[in-house]
């Protein structure tokens, strides 16, 4: 399995502080069946903005010391990029990492935004010749409230990539019910960690991938797996095999889901 958002560098943001928790997420990675880590880090304007030369530098010192300590898992680079009207500029200045130099870019929607406004900002990134990942639409209170804007996205070409916790239920009933609904109707294209430590958010991905298997079935389950490595890979993201479980769009828009008190907050994710 490979994760393709992972908070695990050192000393650059949210992430662990050290090392030696960087060391041991990436020992909890490999006992889980990861193979290969995407480092992203934020790229979030007056709130985590490490340099490009920063993060080499510390994925490099990760990569010193994973061979230290005998620990196979490779390590890309890449970024949780806020989504700001900055970013396609920072991408073409190199200022900002794509995932693991593909044309796949890791964004996090601002925490309110309007359809209009995101749509707009997505398509100058295709435009610019990106491929827009968009980080746990499940968590976002928009989104769950208006979920054929996932749809409209992603007939538009955008991806999105659900927290596995989420599958859990780890982020509340509303994050899960929307989790499902997505992988039930093909809009679940990538799960991943989005850890943050050894301990809080941890790296794992195999519980996820369990859950989502009950939900889809094995193949569908198969290609939201090999998506991840497709990203990682610069390929195509493979076709899902179906086309749906069968129902009408406009039918599932109607799909009711449970509301938990309060409103699912972001943060930083
Ligand atoms: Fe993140």
């Amino acid at each position: 399995m490979i994760d393709l958002h992972c908070h695990i560098l050192p000393g650059l943001d949210d992430g662990p502080s050290e090392m030696v928790e960087s060391l041991q997420m990436a020992d909890i990675a490999v006992r889980d069946g990861i193979t290969a880590i995407i480092a992203t880090p934020h790229a979030y304007p007056d709130v985590f903005y490490p340099r490009v030369d920063e993060v080499e530098q510390a994925a490099d010192r990760l990569r010193d010391g994973l061979k230290t300590q005998g620990l196979t898992i490779a390590i890309g680079i890449g970024r949780d990029a806020h989504l700001v009207p900055e970013l396609l500029g920072n991408l073409e200045a190199g200022r900002v990492q794509t995932l693991n130099g593909s044309r796949y870019v890791l964004t996090e929607p601002p925490e309110f935004f309007t359809g209009a406004d995101l749509q707009d900002q997505l398509f100058r990134l295709r435009q610019g010749g990106y491929i827009p990942v968009i980080t746990h639409p499940e968590r976002y209170a928009m989104f769950v409230e208006d979920p054929s804007l996932v749809q409209v996205l992603a007939e538009q070409g955008n991806f999105f990539q659900v927290t596995a916790g989420s599958l859990m239920g780890r982020f509340g009933h509303e994050a899960q019910d929307f989790s499902r609904w997505m992988a039930l109707h093909h809009l679940l294209h990538v799960v991943a960690s989005d850890a943050h430590g050894p301990r809080h958010r941890a790296p794992v991905l195999r519980e996820a991938h369990r859950v989502l298997e009950e939900w889809v079935g094995a193949g569908d389950a198969a290609v939201i797996r090999e998506n991840a490595r497709a990203v990682w890979e610069n390929r195509e993201l493979p076709a899902f095999v179906s086309v749906g479980p069968g129902r009408g769009f406009f039918h599932r828009l109607k799909l009711r889901f449970r509301r938990p008190p309060g409103r699912p907050g972001t943060g930083l994710g």
